[in-house]
């Protein structure tokens, strides 16, 4: 496949800036677009963003009543209240810090029985266009250039959609966590990630250097799902320094 566009990415001096820098991207979406619809992500990365969403929802009445929100993933067999469910892990670091209507938000359900995860994932996507698209995707990257659960071998077509685990997600997810990791998981499909019309893709640390290096510059390849990325308009990269040297 061809190279697509150079995506820009954007070096700062410290976890801190990056963080606070695509809360306020974010923000001022909020104040201008009040329905603004975002996708977000889970994970060790975007804590600091909600965190400072959270801060600017109590201190400078950033307003969420009209905000919609779909996340990108789930992990299957965990119920919605599970402690390492991704709904739980929104709820505790965005949801209940600021005053988005649980209506708004939107998630795959990890407790879905796998024959009926390909109609969960179609209804999914099909809530997405009703809520008019997505105007700002969050993504991390993974370690081994999942974005999403998009692991290796994700096409650039693929759907919201059950799939297996990596085992490099896997080990990840044990080492953060301390407990064994669902062996699958619900995702956006690369394509739906695609049709947003504005990604931020925040990575954070030195362990991600060599991937986000591959994410831009190495072949687009399904080996490297967050190659894809390339091909989108509006994409942004931001770095710490220790992600970006
Ligand atoms: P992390 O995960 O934020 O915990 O590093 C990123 C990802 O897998 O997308």
């Amino acid at each position: 496949m061809s190279i697509g566009s150079k995506i820009r990415s954007r070096v700062f001096a410290d976890r801190m800036q990056a963080e606070l820098a695509l809360a306020g991207e974010i923000a001022a979406l909020v104040r201008a677009k009040p329905d603004a619809v975002l996708g977000l992500a889970t994970g060790r990365t975007p804590v600091g963003v909600y965190r400072e969403l959270v801060r600017m929802h109590g201190e400078e009445r950033l307003d969420f009543s009209q905000v919609v929100t779909f996340n990108l993933d789930e992990f299957e067999g965990l119920a919605p209240d599970h402690r390492l469910s991704f709904r739980r892990f929104m709820q505790d670091h965005l949801f209940e810090g600021v005053n988005l209507a649980p209506e708004n938000t939107h998630l795959l359900s990890g407790d879905v029985a796998s024959d009926e995860a390909p109609a969960h994932c179609a209804e999914f996507e099909e809530r997405i266009l009703a809520a008019g698209g997505i105007d700002l995707q969050v993504l991390g990257i993974g370690l081994n250039g999942h974005i999403g659960f998009n692991e290796p071998g994700s096409g650039v077509d693929s759907r919201t959609r059950r799939v297996a685990l990596h085992p490099v997600t896997r080990a990840s997810f044990e080492e953060s966590v301390g407990a064994e990791a669902p062996t699958h998981a619900l995702t956006m499909g690369v394509a739906t990630i695609l049709e947003a019309r504005a990604i931020r893709v925040l990575a954070l640390g030195a362990k991600k250097r060599a991937i986000v290096r591959r994410m831009l510059e190495g072949d687009v390849s399904s080996d490297v799902p967050a190659t894809f990325l390339r091909g989108h308009g509006d994409v942004r990269v931001l770095l710490d320094a220790e992600a970006g040297a």
